[in-house]
C-alpha cells in the first residue's frame, strides 16, 4: 500500500493543497492518515464536508457545468465511444478481464467498458471532484458492481504488483510529467502477459515557439519514437501501433472545436496521435 511519505504522493498532495478545494484538502488529510482512499470513504467524506460547508455545493455545481458536459459521458477524449471500442478490441477485453483505467477523469470509458464488455474496471484519478462525479454517475447507471473509482496518484498506485490484466490510459496526460516513472508503475501493477493500451496525442519533432504559442502543453507531449523506446525500456513488447484512427479522432476534435492552429500542426504531421498496444 502506498505511503504518503513516498515522493510521488508528496507532489500530488502539495498540488492539492495549493490548488484544491475544501474537498481536496479533506481528502488529502484522510489520505495522509490512511495512505489510500476507497470509493465508500469518498462518499462518506463528501457527506461530512457538505454538512460542514454547505457553500461548497456551489463549487461542485460550477465544476459540473463547466467540465461535466454531456459529451464527456462517452469519455473525455478524442474519438468518444468509437475510440474506446477500438482500444477495448485491441486489448482483447472480455467479461473476465480486470482493467485499470489510469487518469479515469469522469469515468466515461470505465462505464462503457463495464456496460459493453461486462468486465471489472477500476478507475484511478488524482482529482477528487472527478472521482466523486464518476462514482455518482456510475451508481446512477447501476454499473457500480463493475466499475469502481479511487482517488490516488498514478505514480504511486494503491495496488499490489501484478493486479490487473489490462492497464488502460486514454488521452490522459499525467502530471507531474515523467513518462518513464509512470510506465514503470503501470508495468508493476500489470499481470505477466497482461496488456498496456494507450491512446495519446504525441509530437513527431521538436515544436517551435510559434507552434506552441498559447499551447505550451504541446511541448510536453512525448515524441512518438521516444515513446516506443520508453515502452520497451519499461519491459513491454509492442504489439501494435496505430496512428491513423487516433490522429483522425484528434483532427475531428480540432475541427469541431475550432482549433485551427492545432489542426494545422496535425496536417503538417508535426502532431500525431497514437494507440499503442504492448504486452508485459
Ligand atoms: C484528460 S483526463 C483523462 C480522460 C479520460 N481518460 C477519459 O478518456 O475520459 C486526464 C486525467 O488525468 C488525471 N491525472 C493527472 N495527473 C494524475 C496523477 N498523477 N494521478 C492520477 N490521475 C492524474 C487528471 O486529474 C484528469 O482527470
Amino acid at each position: 500500500m502506498a505511503k504518503t511519505s513516498d515522493s510521488g504522493h508528496e507532489d500530488w498532495i502539495r498540488s492539492a493543497i495549493l490548488g484544491g478545494s475544501v474537498f481536496d484538502i479533506a481528502l488529502v488529510r484522510l489520505l495522509a492518515k490512511k495512505g489510500v482512499i476507497t470509493q465508500e470513504e469518498i462518499l462518506a467524506e463528501m457527506r461530512t464536508v457538505q454538512a460542514h460547508h454547505p457553500q461548497e455545493d456551489m463549487a461542485l455545481a460550477g465544476y459540473t457545468e463547466d467540465d461535466c458536459r454531456s459529451d464527456t459521458e462517452l469519455g473525455w477524449h478524442a474519438g468518444g465511444s468509437r475510440a474506446t471500442r477500438l482500444l477495448a478490441e485491441l486489448a482483447g477485453i472480455s467479461a473476465e478481464t480486470s482493467v485499470l483505467d489510469v487518469g479515469s477523469a469522469l469515468g466515461g470509458s470505465a462505464r462503457q467498458l463495464a456496460e459493453v464488455y461486462g468486465c471489472s474496471v477500476t478507475g484511478l484519478d488524482a482529482d477528487f471532484l472527478r472521482v466523486f462525479e464518476s462514482v455518482k454517475r456510475t451508481k446512477a447507471r447501476r454499473l457500480d458492481n463493475h466499475a469502481t473509482f479511487m482517488l490516488g496518484n498514478a505514480f504511486k498506485m494503491p495496488f499490489g504488483d501484478e493486479a490487473f490484466d489490462v492497464v488502460w490510459r486514454q488521452c490522459a496526460p499525467i502530471t507531474p510529467f515523467n513518462e518513464e516513472r509512470l510506465l514503470a508503475e503501470c508495468v508493476r501493477v500489470l499481470k505477466k502477459n497482461g496488456v498496456f493500451v494507450c491512446q495519446q496525442g504525441m509530437r513527431t519533432e521538436a515544436l517551435s515557439e510559434e507552434d506552441t504559442r498559447n499551447a505550451p502543453e504541446l511541448q510536453r507531449r512525448s515524441l512518438l519514437d521516444e515513446y516506443r523506446f520508453l515502452l520497451e525500456k519499461a519491459g513491454l513488447t509492442i504489439e501494435k501501433v496505430d496512428t491513423e484512427a487516433p490522429t483522425r479522432y484528434d483532427m475531428d476534435f480540432c475541427e469541431t472545436r475550432g482549433h485551427a492552429k492545432r489542426l494545422k500542426l496535425y496536417q503538417e504531421r508535426k502532431l500525431i496521435a497514437a494507440i499503442f498496444v504492448a504486452r508485459k
